[in-house]
């Protein structure tokens, strides 16, 4: 097996700009799946003309985003327009879903600046039609910050909902009493005890996701290259929740495709977008690869590797780059 990292391609603009060429799509396009299942636009999330592109007309019942929040030190105009554009692809999200429907966003809050942009994007979620409905953190092993503070190990995600969506409560099983040892409680006259209990009927996931592990390089799922890969059981989590088998999940800021692979391996259609041609290009070549090999990743390897390995200027752009491994969105906040 090949032991060929990529680097971070936010971090070297160089070899990201030496990969367009190798993208099937350029701004504005749409791939549509072969299979006639999934959407991949090269898309702008804020803009209408390109959300009504990907959508087709269709309506979807659960929008999973999880946009760039990157704002180390933006002065308060600027979080101002981080917000400005927050609402303006809530806009799209809006018009792109059904009246029942749920909308989960992964946000930062920056703790060396007032914890923004996640108070301001609540409050501006206050004007729109969704109502709260939940505060979820997840717990990432890694963390950062710890020599004069608290290890900074959390993930934000809101969910807000329209209407009467779905929730498949039933359909939710966790490992989270697997970890929380401990707890005993009388059911039927009998005491038992967490991971027991987690098999009933009616376990409810909490709002606490401490069973996640965070995507790193060792992973089977990982994606070299991608600096904000989210989980796939997360993914997974939020698509069985807040949707059935057959419908629509919308993702506009797509990445590594965490939610289009969940959407594929749990029977769900996905629309998603990203406006880079190289993610949107990642993100095809992780379907194909699911489906041709079961593999929901690149381990050792990478997407482009087979490119890497044929093209000299891209081959020794690669080789000049230190491989760091991925921190997903930690090295973000
Ligand atoms: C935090 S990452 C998403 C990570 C994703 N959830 C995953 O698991 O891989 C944000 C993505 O949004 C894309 N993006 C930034 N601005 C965008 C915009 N205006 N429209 C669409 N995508 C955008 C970036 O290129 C980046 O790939």
């Amino acid at each position: 097996m090949l032991n060929l990292p990529l680097p971070r391609l936010d971090k070297n603009p160089e070899l990201r700009n030496c990969l367009l060429k190798y993208a099937r799509l350029k701004a504005g396009e749409v791939w549509d799946d072969p299979l006639g299942t999934h959407r991949i636009g090269c898309l702008d999330a804020a803009s209408a003309t390109d959300i009504a592109k990907l959508m087709s007309g269709k309506k979807a019942v659960l929008a999973i985003h999880d946009p760039p929040y990157n704002l180390v030190a933006f002065e308060e105009r600027e979080l101002r327009e981080f917000i400005a554009w927050c609402k303006q692809w809530i806009a799209t999200t809006d018009d792109a879903l059904a009246a029942s429907s749920s909308l989960y966003v992964w946000l930062g809050a920056d703790q060396r600046s007032g914890f923004q942009p996640l108070p301001d994007f609540m409050l501006m979620m206050r004007g729109t039609p969704f109502q709260t409905r939940s505060f979820i953190t997840m717990r990432n092993q890694r963390g950062y910050g710890t020599s004069k503070n608290w290890m900074a190990v959390r993930q934000e995600l809101l969910y807000y909902i329209k209407g009467e969506p779905v929730f498949n409560v039933e359909a939710e099983y966790t490992d989270i009493p697997k970890i929380l040892r401990g707890y005993y409680k009388e059911v039927n006259g009998r005491v038992t005890e967490n991971f027991e209990r987690s098999k009933s009927e009616n376990i409810r996931a909490g709002n606490v996701w401490v069973d996640i592990q965070q995507v790193f390089y060792r992973m089977g799922e990982n994606v070299n290259g991608c600096y904000a890969q989210k989980p796939l059981k997360s993914a997974e989590r939020i698509i069985r929740a807040s949707s059935n088998e057959g419908d629509l999940v919308i993702d506009f800021f797509c990445h590594s495709a965490s939610t289009l692979l969940a959407a594929e391996m749990n029977e769900r259609r996905c629309y998603t977008s990203d406006n880079d041609p190289v993610y949107c290009e990642i993100a095809i070549r992780r379907l194909e690869r699911l489906r041709e090999t079961g593999k929901t990743g690149w381990q050792n390897g990478n997407p482009f590797e087979e490119e890497i390995l044929a093209d000299a200027e891209l081959k020794a752009l690669v080789g000049e780059i230190p491989a760091v491994v991925q921190d997903n969105q930690l090295s973000l906040i």
